[in-house]
């Protein structure tokens, strides 16, 4: 795990350049958080059509004595893809953690949000990591094992497909012990038209954040993408259950980078996201399976979004 500093984890050019060779090409997710782009996830979670964010903070709001009395206090609060660290920190009071853990796989980001943590609220021992999820990660020795309670907000855990979500999950269990804690925000189905504006707003906030991601591309691989060659598309898709977003050509297209080319056709697509919507009963389960126990769930009156609170053992 890699300490606090302005680079991405891991050689990112080998992935990418395969990603794009793909007959459907793809850019994983974890590519779109550069400094604007986490910047630009931070705006997106402040806009009407997102409602993921505002509604995870009503439940909470909602369910805190009972999460305080399930929780209890003093833990190791392990925030998982912190960002801008303000979800956990709106937790601060109710739980009064004895350290603060935040991970994120933009570390510059990260390293701005938590100078400003530590200025608001000196007396907490704070740690922050650069750390890619998607592949497989640890704690530093430094980090206690006991009393760990982990923060997942933000229905991060649905832009994996279920399996992965399942052993990412089953990961977390284990990177504890038999007193470890887990609360999570998940994103439950809904009509289409609802999910299909969270992830394309008016303003075109998403659209900028998933077109950055070719910018940021750019850097890393050194390529070529052309911003005004490419316009943003979000769909539902029931059968998968989840939200794809797309970057689609508007005109033929040929990109390069040292060592590789792709062309792509007018109206080719690359997959950038996919953000996975639950049943609640159905998540309920994937807990289960990944061997997380005593699971509460609390929901909005419209039951749009869920938050769940699970013990190891
Ligand atoms: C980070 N993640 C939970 C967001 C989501 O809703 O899948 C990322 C996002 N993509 C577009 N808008 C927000």
């Amino acid at each position: 795990m890699q300490e606090l500093e302005p680079s991405w984890p891991g050689d990112p050019r080998r992935e990418l350049a395969a990603g794009l060779a793909q007959p459907a090409a793809q850019i994983a997710p974890k590519f779109f958080y550069d400094r604007l782009g986490s910047a630009l996830f931070a705006a997106i979670c402040q806009l009407e059509e997102y409602y993921p964010t505002r509604t995870e903070r009503a439940v909470l709001a909602d369910c805190r004595d009972e999460l305080a009395t399930l929780a209890g206090t003093r833990r190791t609060l392990i925030d998982l893809g912190a960002g801008d660290c303000v979800k956990a920190e709106r937790l601060f009071a109710l739980l009064q953690p004895r350290r603060y853990v935040a991970l994120d796989i933009s570390a510059d980001f990260l390293a701005a949000s938590l100078a400003r943590l530590r200025r608001e609220h000196p007396g907490l021992l704070v740690n922050g990591y650069g750390c890619d999820f998607t592949s497989s990660w640890e704690l530093p020795d430094e980090v206690p094992r006991a009393e760990r309670m982990f923060l997942y907000p933000g229905s991060s855990i649905g832009n994996f497909a279920p399996d992965e979500a399942r052993r990412f999950l089953e990961g977390l269990r284990a990177n504890g012990e038999d007193d470890g804690q887990l609360l999570i925000g998940v994103d439950l189905v809904k009509d289409p038209a609802t999910l299909v504006a969270a992830y394309d707003d008016e303003l075109g906030v998403t659209a900028a954040f998933n077109r950055n991601l070719l910018l940021h591309v750019n850097r890393l691989l050194g390529c070529d993408f052309a911003l005004g060659d490419w316009r943003h598309v979000a769909l539902f898709d029931p059968v998968q259950s989840r939200i794809e977003m797309h970057l689609e050509a508007l005109r033929p297209v040929t990109v390069s980078w040292n060592g590789g080319e792709r062309q792509f056709r007018a109206g080719e697509r690359i997959h950038t996201e996919n953000s996975y919507k639950y049943r609640e009963d159905d998540f309920v389960q994937l807990l289960a399976l990944a061997g997380w126990r005593s699971v509460r769930c609390w929901t909005d009156p419209r039951r749009w979004f869920a938050v769940m609170f699970a013990r190891a053992a």
